[in-house]
């Protein structure tokens, strides 16, 4: 059954003596799902930096994955090139660090011709194996907070706390089109980030492996008109909660 969380008050006093807790002895997997712009890679790693866990942005691997095929002038649609590309790629992620093969790609992959490119190399089921493989490996022994489409369907179904954050369209475009990260963002018109977010959502969540899909034991955090700093409280209390 998918619970919805309640916005609920926190006793502020008692966090960090609880998120200490919860950093020892027992090392959690946190899987945090949803759609573009619902607020995961900045609930993802304020969560983990307030419990002293590991980050890991998921889609940015796709992306690093896209950028590097690209780079090498492969047809994004060469299923058996790009997975190759997966599968020999060095990756160094961490505190907003995305480096690919020694190349330092963070700001180069939040373009869009990155995002389609992405969504594209997403779509290939030998390019998921290869990266979920990674991801599995990435987050083994726990002390972990992974962001993704599947990392609660897929990656780690077996995950201590899913999350499912998600937000309105019209939110996730304002969110998306005022994010500094996205280069596009600055000139583009409202409407066209709505078209191309739309786009994307209808890929990830149509596409044959692994689409985005609410995993049955998730809590479905909706963030629309919520304060992004009230959503980050309130998935440290339900993750204090599980314990
Ligand atoms: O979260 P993002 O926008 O950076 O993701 C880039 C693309 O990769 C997007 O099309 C969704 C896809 N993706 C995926 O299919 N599975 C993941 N675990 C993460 C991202």
């Amino acid at each position: 059954m998918t619970r919805t969380l309640r916005r609920r008050r926190i006793a502020e006093d008692n966090s960090e003596m609880d998120d200490a807790r919860l950093d020892r002895p027992d090392r959690l997997t946190i899987a945090i799902d949803g759609p573009s712009g619902a607020g995961k890679g900045t609930v993802a790693r304020a969560v983990a930096a307030r419990l002293g866990y590991r980050h890991i942005d998921t889609g940015a691997m796709y992306r690093a994955v896209a950028w590097k095929a690209r780079q090498e002038g492969i047809d994004l649609a060469d299923e058996p090139r790009v997975a190759a590309v997966a599968e020999r790629a060095v990756f160094d992620l961490g505190s907003g660090r995305v480096v690919i093969d020694g190349h330092d790609v963070a700001a180069a992959i939040r373009t869009p011709e990155i995002d389609r490119a992405a969504t594209t190399v997403a779509r290939h089921p030998a390019v998921r194996r290869v990266l979920v493989a990674r991801q599995h490996a990435l987050g083994e022994g726990g002390g972990v907070v992974m962001e993704g489409r599947d990392i609660g369907t897929v990656v780690f179904p077996d995950a201590d706390v899913k999350i499912y954050l998600d937000a309105s369209p019209e939110e996730r475009a304002r969110r998306r089109a005022s994010d500094p990260a996205h280069t596009s963002s600055k000139s583009a018109q409202l409407s066209d980030v709505a078209t191309a977010l739309a786009e994307r959502d209808r890929n990830d969540s149509t596409r044959a492996a692994s689409p985005l899909a609410i995993a049955p034991d998730a809590t479905v955090v909706d963030t629309t008109g919520v304060p992004i700093d009230v959503v980050i409280e309130d998935v440290l209390a339900l993750i204090r909660s599980v314990r």
